[in-house]
């Protein structure tokens, strides 16, 4: 009696054990995830914070048991780096890609290969056409919608020119102002700039455009264009309108550099809200930006990753759009210790 019940005791302990080490077997199978980030240019502000919070995302999905790792490049601005070093990442061992086109129209050197060795591919932040995304069921996408950003930067600035009539200097009932854009063909760039002045005339501020710089999204480019902008029509200007915060920075720089005193600055808006960007929306020289949500994006992203790389059949959604937030001196200091978006 006393060795059978011993003997089912081992019996139980054995059969739990398999069962156990089983379930570990798959885990680790299943777990490995190797995710390989390729993006444009290594000098942009977003991007490297948004790379940097995609990181973070990945390390703390590491406590949940995932076994991953992270291998990154950037492409120094030329299509024909990334799509070798997306061909590294592939011979590297990569099981899901997320790629940062430098063109967003010229994906089809990366698709294809991806496609050749069965690697998952999430584009992020600069969108291809929806005939590319459309060309594999293992193509996704996931960044923010342009229209918003515009319409909210246009509301940011409706607000403060309707309540403070000293932005309108020269007092002739129209706002004079300037724009500084992205690169041209991005999507972030024109419609940005569209949606921002429609905004305004939309809600009855007149407007009277002075000039325009491209500016590439870019610091440096900014305060040059903005130096010879302000050159030409001195203090004129009321309003600057940036695609993004770090060439609203640029703005606010040639204006320092020319040493305007600051009751001729006109008011900057930017949109991003990265680290330098709400740094200046709380000192007051941006007088708003716009949040583009980085952890949101950077969790849709680690979310989608997990599933490609682990083949998990869940049927999501080709596209993930998070939306942006208007960034006041009265809720900036939120975002800049925003916490990660948690994964679920
Ligand atoms: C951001 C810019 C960034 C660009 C790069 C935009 O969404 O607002 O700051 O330079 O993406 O693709
Ligand atoms: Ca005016």
């Amino acid at each position: 009696m006393v060795k059978k019940i011993w003997m089912s005791g081992a019996i139980i302990f054995i059969g739990v054990w398999f069962l156990c080490s089983c379930e570990r077997q798959n885990t680790t199978l299943t777990n490995k995830i190797h995710v390989g980030v390729a993006y444009y240019n290594q000098s942009d502000t977003f991007l490297n914070e948004m790379v940097a919070c995609f990181r973070e995302k990945l390390d703390s999905l590491k406590d949940k048991g995932y076994d991953i790792t992270m291998t990154i490049r950037s492409a120094s601005g030329s299509q024909r780096t990334q799509d070798d070093q997306v061909k590294e990442l592939i011979d590297a061992g990569c099981n899901v890609l997320c790629v940062n086109l430098v063109d967003r129209t010229d994906p089809s050197e990366i698709i294809d290969i991806a496609k050749e060795n069965d690697v998952p591919v999430i584009f992020f932040n600069r969108e291809p056409v929806e005939e590319d995304i459309m060309q594999w069921d293992k193509l996704y996408y996931v960044g923010a919608d342009a229209r918003q950003s515009g319409v909210m930067q246009g509301e940011l600035a409706v607000a403060i020119i309707k309540t403070n009539n000293m932005i309108d200097r020269n007092k002739d009932g129209k706002i004079q102002y300037v724009v500084l854009e992205g690169e041209q063909g991005h999507q972030d760039a024109i419609i940005r700039t569209e949606s921002a002045v429609d905004t305004l005339k939309n809600n009855g501020v007149e407007l009277e455009k002075i000039s325009y710089g491209i500016a590439n999204w870019s610091r440096a480019q900014a305060q040059n264009r903005m130096v010879q902008i302000i050159s030409k029509y001195q203090n004129k200007i009321e309003l600057v309108l940036a695609n993004n915060d770090d060439m609203a920075l640029g703005a606010i720089d040639a204006y320092k550099k020319l040493n305007f005193t600051e009751t001729d600055f006109p008011v900057f808006f930017g949109i991003d809200g990265t680290d330098a960007g709400l740094a200046a929306v709380l000192d007051k020289t941006l007088s708003g930006t716009v949040y583009n949500d980085k952890e949101g994006q950077a969790a849709a992203m680690a979310k989608l990753a997990i599933r490609a790389a682990s083949k998990d059949e869940t049927k999501d959604d080709k596209y993930v759009y998070l939306p942006y937030s208007k960034v006041t001196v009265d809720n900036a200091s939120d975002f800049l210790d925003k916490p990660n978006t948690s994964y679920n």
